[in-house]
């Protein structure tokens, strides 16, 4: 009889955080981090990756628990470092797959397609731009922007970053051409932070790397795409008074912020249109500020929300 392997997580993250209260029957035998300074998360041991050296590695399966495609690719390659082979290596998306398409599947019916998973994830990984979205976020955002493609009215991602999510959807080739891509961004990072934001977190943090000409550059062959800098509300008044919308992305991670992007693009949605909200699943110590936000606003306006932990995001319909 085939042993049965074990399985180590690497990489401490929200994800294998919401893996672990929701697939509690996954058994890890540890968890690897080196930067990591306790030696055990949520119950679990944590062990620096010099344990590999004593290990039988024919036994082990590892699943990637970071969060952006950079951190997975240097993972990926410490693993082989350690004589780890590509085939025993999983991402967190393929432990979860199955749970979140069954969740995209009640919403959108049966016009959900793996070509877009396959696309999110080699996509995500082979990104020269930093993703920030995670797998089955961009494969979600992918499926919002095929379900709205009838829905009159543009597009915006509000947080946009460096541009790493939109880039990933426009080569996809599922954005309409005939539709704008507002990318609202500070790229000065974060505003202040009010009461109901992680207190780890301060002003200016996630300042892009990029330029702004930089990221311009990375835009220049899609017509359609907007970039409007400067912090949010303010920049709202760019937008033209009777302008739609058919799906709107909100990542600017704090509340303030969420709660102004609901109430501006909440009645510019078109019915049938999507708000999508990042974050509104935080860890301990996470981004709270999302959820209540959220919640708050879902609450006042009677809206029926789609949590999907898979994700860390939210989906609102209207
Ligand atoms: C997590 S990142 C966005 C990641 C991006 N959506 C992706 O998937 O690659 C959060 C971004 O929100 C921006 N941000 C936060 N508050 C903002 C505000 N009030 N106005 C404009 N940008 C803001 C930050 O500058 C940062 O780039």
């Amino acid at each position: 009889m085939q042993k049965k392997k074990k399985i180590i997580a690497v990489g401490i993250s929200k994800l294998l955080y919401f893996t672990l209260k929701e697939l509690p029957t996954v058994d890890f035998e540890c968890l690897l981090d080196n930067s990591y300074a306790d030696d055990s998360y949520e119950g679990i041991p944590v062990r620096k990756y010099d344990v590999l050296k004593q290990e039988k590695l024919e036994n082990v399966v590892f699943y990637i628990f970071a969060v952006s495609n950079h951190s997975i690719n240097i993972i990926q390659d410490r693993l082989s470092g350690y004589g780890v082979l590509a085939d025993q290596i999983f991402l967190y998306s393929d432990l979860f797959k199955e749970s979140f398409e069954n969740k995209i599947h009640k919403l959108f019916g049966s016009d959900i397609a793996q070509s877009r998973y396959k696309f999110a994830k080699t996509a995500t990984l082979n990104s020269k731009l930093t993703v920030q979205t995670t797998i089955c976020g961009s494969w979600l955002f992918l499926e919002s922007l095929n379900n709205t493609k009838d829905v009159a009215g543009d597009i915006a991602e509000v947080g946009c970053f460096e541009g790493g999510n939109a880039f990933l959807a426009l080569r996809s080739g599922i954005v309409p051409e005939n539709k704008k891509f507002f990318l609202f961004d500070s790229f000065e990072g974060f505003p202040a932070l009010s009461e109901f934001d992680p207190i780890k977190h301060k002003q200016g943090d996630l300042k892009t790397v990029l330029d702004l000409d930089e990221i311009k550059g990375t835009f220049k062959k899609f017509p359609n795409v907007k970039i409007i800098p400067g912090f949010v509300p303010g920049t709202f008044s760019q937008i033209d008074d009777d302008s739609k919308f058919s799906l709107v992305f909100f990542d600017c991670d704090l509340y303030q912020p969420a709660c102004d992007t609901l109430d501006f693009f909440w009645s510019k949605l078109s019915k049938g249109g999507l708000f999508l909200l990042h974050d509104y699943f935080y860890e301990p110590g996470g981004f709270s500020g999302v959820k209540k936000a959220v919640d708050e606003f879902s609450k006042l306006k009677n809206i029926e929300s789609f949590p999907i932990w898979e994700t860390t995001m939210v989906v609102l319909r209207k």
